[in-house]
């Protein structure tokens, strides 16, 4: 590809999908191209596209329609290039090849862990971050959560009408590995008894006492909702690797937690492992703005050359921060969180 005198950036979208990632390549590209006069990559399955030299230029109709469609048009990939410094250089030769002035990384945070690293060999970079899990460090919030919410709340609602009909426990398991945003909130907004994430290590005694008492009537059922990665108190002192390795071998959280349950009262949860439908569909209407006003701040950045940046909302602005700043961390619950402590007022039990 010969370049003119134009900017030309690459885009790519990295790990998990999300919903929200066609809105925001929609609003980089028109942005990009008819604000700047930019002209854009569009890079194949994240980072193994810059690997392998995967991408062609993008045509305004190649970015149009495309706002309320889920996944991307780019594909994704798990790919972690910097593992083999062969796959690094060949990242280098394709930017060089592609005549790129900055490449933009839509991902969670292996995405600007990476992008950070690309800055750190030298390229231009811009982050954008996404991801159901809304635990990206340095914005208040990440598009696809909040579809994924609704997804997870309408399941929450739906097990509760099955619960109390058949006067059972049951459990939602809503992903969530390092931090249990999504949990926290589909179970406060789906009315859950009992919520379970990883900032919160579980005692199981805690845990039935509460489940004892809604099984009482007038009740006589419950609504659990776990994280995926959520961790009892002995597992709370494991190192990372231990628990790695302990994980390995076991069951899901939720059929781990069902049958914790089942050896103290003696009758088996039943479980909805929630999983891909949290990613798959359609973006909200919030998503779509979100990821309009995150691409669009690229662009912006790109235009004026601010590189090395992930863009990013702090209360109703829409800024950014330096990509060395938010790699390599995680944005957790914080167990002081104000919706944790409503939800207790509530009668909520957290297992602790
Ligand atoms: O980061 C998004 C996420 O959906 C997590 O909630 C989940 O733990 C993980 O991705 C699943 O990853 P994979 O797509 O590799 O199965």
């Amino acid at each position: 590809m010969k370049k003119s005198k134009t900017k030309r950036f690459g885009v790519l979208t990295a790990g998990g999908d999300a919903p929200g990632l066609n809105p925001a390549i929609r609003a980089i590209c028109k942005a990009g191209h008819f604000v700047y006069g930019m002209e854009i990559v569009g890079i194949k399955s994240g980072f193994k596209g810059l690997v392998e030299g995967h991408g062609n230029l993008l045509m305004p109709g190649d970015y149009s329609g495309i706002i309320h469609k889920g996944g991307t048009i780019l594909g994704t990939s798990r790919e972690r290039p910097f593992r083999d410094s062969i796959k690094v250089q060949n990242m280098l030769d394709n930017y060089k090849k592609w005549d790129l002035d900055c490449v933009v990384c839509m991902g969670g945070n292996g995405t600007q862990k990476r992008a950070n690293w690309l800055r750190e060999i030298g390229l231009n970079v811009i982050g954008i971050p996404k991801t159901i899990d809304n635990d990206v460090f340095g914005t208040d919030m990440t598009f696809g959560f909040h579809t994924a919410l609704e997804v997870a709340t309408d399941a929450v609602d739906r097990l509760h009408t099955t619960a109390e009909s058949h006067k059972r426990i049951l459990i939602a398991e809503i992903m969530g590995n390092s931090a249990g945003w999504l949990a926290l909130y589909a179970g406060i907004g789906g009315g859950s008894d009992v919520i379970i994430i990883p900032e919160i290590p579980y005692d199981i005694d805690i845990v039935v006492k509460k489940l004892e008492a809604r099984m009482e009537p007038p009740h006589g059922f419950a609504v659990i909702a776990v994280a995926e990665g959520a961790k009892t108190i002995d597992e709370a002192g494991y190192s990372d690797k231990k628990l790695k390795k302990i994980r390995a071998e076991q069951e899901s959280a939720g059929y781990r937690l069902s049958k914790e349950i089942e050896k103290k009262m003696g009758e088996k949860p039943r479980v909805s492992v929630l999983g891909y439908v949290q990613r798959g569909g359609s973006p909200s209407g919030y998503d779509r703005v979100l990821a309009t006003q995150f691409g669009t701040k690229a662009a912006e950045l790109m235009a004026k050359g601010d590189y090395g940046k992930m863009v990013s909302v702090k209360g109703q602005e829409i800024t950014s921060v330096p990509l060395e700043d938010v790699a390599e961390k995680t944005k957790r619950v914080p167990i002081d969180h104000l919706a944790i402590e409503s939800a207790k007022l509530a009668g909520t039990c957290f297992g602790d």
